[in-house]
């Protein structure tokens, strides 16, 4: 058995906290930061002062619903990195103040290895099904793409991972030069639903094993938007249905690839999907086709789990909790940090 244990995540702009007892989710509040939408991305010192105003209101929020009292939660894990260091600090900060407070323990938590672990996160009334052990794990975020073999909750070996941008990163960048807010990929994703993936085609850069390379995809997207649109100026807007669901096809196309390619590899049929861009609806269907051609038993998290959340911090708490994997009051955060 475990107390109720407070998580917190705070790594780039979403601020989030969520109560997990013993497996069981018992509530994840995020307040989402709308304030960099103008400028195209996330403003570092802007999201430090906005995770500094939401961190109270939402920790508050998420112990009314959880039904839980501050003095019974009986420990408190916060995302230590990779992300903004000035977000982090909020987050580390409150939950070292927490933890003195209460006098209970503090545990860090890897975010990379958080957004795996929404697989294990249970919910009283529904099914448990969970991966097992050993899983492949697509990670595809605004920050990172990567392959992770998955040999228990808390040992993951990085196979394969990109070179240069994330897949999230393609996505927003793509839809900055189509003059789509950001984070473009939700509007990309919406688009490519009414638009044809064959209409255009986009370079598939090869990076060779099972790594990924997104920087020439979205270089060949900025030469193709300029060339188009200097022979039919308004082409991008009045194409953009097309050239979202040929983009979308093409990122969705080099992530599956390597995945076939990484299941071949390693012999392991078991595949999980983590990530925000793991609610690309394109990217569930064409893992859900392949899954099925090719026998695998397949994982993709509910929406609400594949953007940043703390109860995927929360849930590794658990974890961590269960191992006694605790952290000293003087822990920093990490701007990067690897498993
Ligand atoms: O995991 P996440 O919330 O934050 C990071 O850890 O980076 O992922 C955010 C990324 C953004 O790049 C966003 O554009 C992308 O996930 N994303 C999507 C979709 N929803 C979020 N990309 C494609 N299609 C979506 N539906
Ligand atoms: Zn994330």
């Amino acid at each position: 058995m475990a107390p109720p244990i407070l998580g917190i995540e705070s790594s780039c702009d979403d601020t989030s906290a969520s109560v997990v007892h013993d497996g069981y989710l018992l509530s994840n509040v995020t307040a989402n930061q709308h304030v960099h939408r103008e400028y195209g991305g996330v403003v570092p010192e802007l999201a430090s002062r906005a995770h500094q105003a939401n961190i109270i209101p939402v920790i508050d929020r998420a112990l009314r619903i959880a039904g839980v009292e501050r003095d019974q939660i009986g420990a408190v894990a916060f995302t230590r990195g990779p992300g903004l260091m000035g977000a982090l600090l909020v987050g580390v900060s409150f939950a070292k103040g927490f933890a003195l407070a209460g006098n209970i323990p503090l545990i860090e938590v890897n975010h990379l290895q958080a957004h795996i672990l929404v697989h294990f996160i249970k919910e009283k009334g529904r099914r448990v099904c969970q991966p097992s052990f050993p899983f492949l794990c697509l990670l595809v975020s605004g920050g990172h793409t990567q392959i992770v073999l998955v040999k228990d909750h808390l040992r993951m070996e990085v196979l394969g991972q990109t070179i240069d941008d994330a897949a999230g990163e393609a996505y927003d960048k793509c839809a900055k030069m189509m003059g789509i807010p950001y984070p473009g990929g939700p509007t990309v994703d919406k688009y490519a639903a009414e638009g044809n993936p064959d209409a255009f085609r986009f370079s598939r850069p090869e990076p060779g094993g099972l790594d990924f390379s997104f920087s020439g995809l979205k270089t060949s997207v900025l030469y193709f938007l300029r060339d188009r649109e200097k022979e039919d100026p308004g082409f991008t807007s009045k194409n953009i249905k097309n050239i979202c669901a040929s983009l979308q096809s093409t990122i969705n196309g080099i992530l599956l690839d390597k995945v076939v390619e990484a299941a071949k590899v390693t012999g392991v049929s078991t595949i999980a999907l983590s990530g925000g861009v793991a609610a690309n609806t394109g990217l569930r269907r064409v893992f859900t086709a392949e899954g099925e051609k090719r026998n695998w038993d397949l994982f993709i998290p509910e929406l609400r789990f594949t953007t940043d959340n703390a109860a995927m911090v929360a849930i590794t708490g658990y974890y961590k909790y269960l191992g006694k994997e605790f952290a000293p009051l003087d822990i920093v955060p990490l701007a990067r940090y690897s498993y």
